[in-house]
């Protein structure tokens, strides 16, 4: 893997970035993926049940490989980041604020006003990015991840409101 002088991947200039909706076929790419980037991935099951939920789950390729996902779940006119991942050897380039800025739109083009997610309190990274996107803590949900053995973490609850008339 090369990189440019600002540290991002140097992508060859015929190389295509494609959105592209998850679907079965993609599972095996994107739970190997899951299982690099947490400690309690998602299953298998956990993506086949996002997806007869109707829920929206949008990839991100360049040429072949996989940059980052997100799954998430419209309920009227609130929409619920449910799954945001970007693959290690795409991070810290600029990728999730990538993701994010996609299911905004998307959001505001299907007539929702907030988006909401949760986080795992220890997961600085992920805050950082959401704190720098606009979003806003509005409480904690304690013992709501699992841990440890016999321990639970605290998620912390954000909401950014949308603008409406993008
Ligand atoms: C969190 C995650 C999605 C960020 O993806 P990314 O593509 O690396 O993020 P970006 O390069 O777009 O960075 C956007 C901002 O996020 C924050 N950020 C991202 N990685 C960071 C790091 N390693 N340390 C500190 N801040 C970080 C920064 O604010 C960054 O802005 P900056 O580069 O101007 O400082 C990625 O690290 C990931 O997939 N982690 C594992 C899965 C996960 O935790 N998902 C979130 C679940 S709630």
């Amino acid at each position: 893997m090369t990189f440019n002088s600002q540290g991002k991947q140097a992508l060859p200039h015929d190389v295509s970035v494609q959105w592209t909706p998850l679907t079965e076929l993609d599972l095996d790419a994107v739970v190997a993926i899951d299982k690099q980037c947490y400690s309690h991935p998602w299953s298998v099951g956990n993506f086949k049940d996002a997806f007869k939920a109707g829920n929206l789950a949008q990839g991100l390729k360049v040429g072949e490989q996989w940059v980052g996902y997100y799954v998430a779940m419209q309920v009227l006119d609130e929409v619920h980041l449910l799954n945001i991942t970007v693959a290690p050897s795409f991070q810290r380039q600029g990728w999730a604020r990538c993701l994010m800025q996609s299911l905004s739109l998307w959001s505001q083009t299907h007539q929702a006003t907030t988006l909401w997610l949760e986080v795992r309190e220890s997961n600085a990274r992920a805050l950082k990015l959401y704190h720098a996107f606009g979003f806003e803590q509005v409480g904690l949900r304690k013992d709501y991840y699992p841990s440890g053995r016999n321990s639970r973490e605290t998620a912390v609850v954000m909401r950014m409101a949308l603008n409406s008339t993008q």
